[in-house]
């Protein structure tokens, strides 16, 4: 499953708290997109699609959610509950997002820009793509 989360580094001092993400440092890919998900509703899911090439890095600002991350042949569920913890998810990764809190912020740093031909969003298409 090539998924993992990450724990960021947290800088605190007596005025809060700062995470700093940095591509090819802490972040395992060149950042060319960040795109953000609010106001969003605890019974709609969203995703159902996985990427040919891209990686992505998703992070609850505020907020939960639960991702369920499937690579064809088997399906994990993560919950994203913490500012200082991130979602990587590799290529190829089927992902569906769920179970919402109201007002969940999410943050996603991708590879790459925005491209709808670099979707798969048929589920039977991407088992085909990847068995
Ligand atoms: P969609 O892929 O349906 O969202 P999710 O993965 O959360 O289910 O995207 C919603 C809409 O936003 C859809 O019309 C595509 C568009 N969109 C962009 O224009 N640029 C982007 O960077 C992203 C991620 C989506």
């Amino acid at each position: 499953m090539d998924y993992r989360l990450m724990r960021m580094e947290v800088k605190v001092d007596a005025r809060g708290k700062l995470v700093s993400l940095e591509g090819l440092k802490n972040i395992p890919f060149a950042i060319k997109r960040f795109y953000y998900m609010y106001d969003t509703i605890p019974d709609k899911e969203r995703g159902f699609h996985a990427h040919r090439e891209l990686e992505q890095l998703v992070i609850a600002i505020d907020g939960a959610c639960e991702f369920v991350l499937d690579d064809g042949r088997s399906r994990d569920s993560v919950w994203l509950n913490r500012p200082d913890v991130g979602l990587y998810i590799g290529k190829k990764m089927w992902r569906e997002m769920r179970n919402f809190s109201y007002g969940c912020k999410l943050m996603v740093l991708a590879s790459d820009y925005y491209d709808e031909s670099e979707y798969i969003r048929d589920y039977a298409m991407f088992l085909k793509e990847v068995l």
